[in-house]
């Protein structure tokens, strides 16, 4: 069976097109809506990509800045996807502190947070789902995206943007965008690098339909951005 994706023959290259393909379309958009909305995946991924946009001469003042995950974590804690982002982007750039929307982490009270959070959202989105310009997602080696975990409760929520979602296998929660606040976006975008996912990635793409197992398996992303050593020699 055939992937739907070329891979890059390595992550550098990959990382130069997704930088480049982000700053096309954050202009496109921008020149078309006057603004461009971006949900921004955590980890380690996209760091480097987050790096190269700092060198990059883009409308800051039109960008809108969120976080499609977050750990439950103070922002200036190193797991914080809000301080990997501000490390390697927003500290670099003069983007408008009122355009970087961080999730409101409150350790001792995720539920309250995650609900700020989908106010925020619902500020700036005012339809029935957000729609959103651009959604960066990645992949654990156990097929989760964003915070959405391999059988937690968070994969069936269908009405909140955004929850806490409990992970056992941290013993902690997450913050994460659901399905549906995904699913709406213009595009969605997933970055898959590194041999660690290779066993994952052929689930998502060849294994037998289980999105409670392999949560990837249910996002349908509008590009693959993935290196050749994510895909081995099953993709
Ligand atoms: C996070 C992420 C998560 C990430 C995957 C892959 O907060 O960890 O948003 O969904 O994309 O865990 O992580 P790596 O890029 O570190 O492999």
């Amino acid at each position: 069976m055939q992937s739907p994706f070329e891979p890059f023959a390595d992550t550098t290259s990959l990382q130069q097109a997704v930088t480049d393909s982000f700053c096309q379309l954050a202009e496109q958009t921008v020149a078309k809506n006057g603004v461009f909305r971006v949900s921004l995946s955590g980890g380690s991924t996209p760091r480097r990509v987050y790096e190269m946009l700092s060198g990059r001469n883009l409308p800051w003042d039109r960008i809108h800045w969120f976080w499609g995950d977050e750990r439950n974590v103070p922002h200036d804690h190193d797991d914080s996807n809000f301080r990997m982002v501000k490390t390697a982007l927003l500290s670099k750039v003069d983007i408008p502190p009122q355009n970087i929307h961080p999730v409101p982490v409150d350790v001792e009270s995720p539920a309250k947070a995650a609900e700020q959070y989908e106010q925020t959202l619902r500020q700036h989105f005012h339809g029935p789902v957000p729609d959103w310009d651009l959604v960066l997602l990645g992949m654990g080696d156990d097929a989760h995206t964003a915070s959405l975990f391999p059988e937690t409760l968070g994969l069936g929520e269908q009405k909140r943007w955004f929850i806490e979602n409990w992970v056992p296998k941290f013993d902690a929660f997450r913050y994460t965008m659901t399905y549906p606040a995904i699913e709406s976006a213009r595009n969605i975008w997933f970055i898959i690098t590194g041999e660690a996912k290779q066993d994952a990635l052929k689930q998502v793409l060849f294994g037998e339909e289980d999105a409670a197992r392999y949560p990837s398996q249910r996002i349908q992303p509008t590009r693959w951005f993935v290196d050749a050593a994510a895909c081995g020699d099953g993709a």
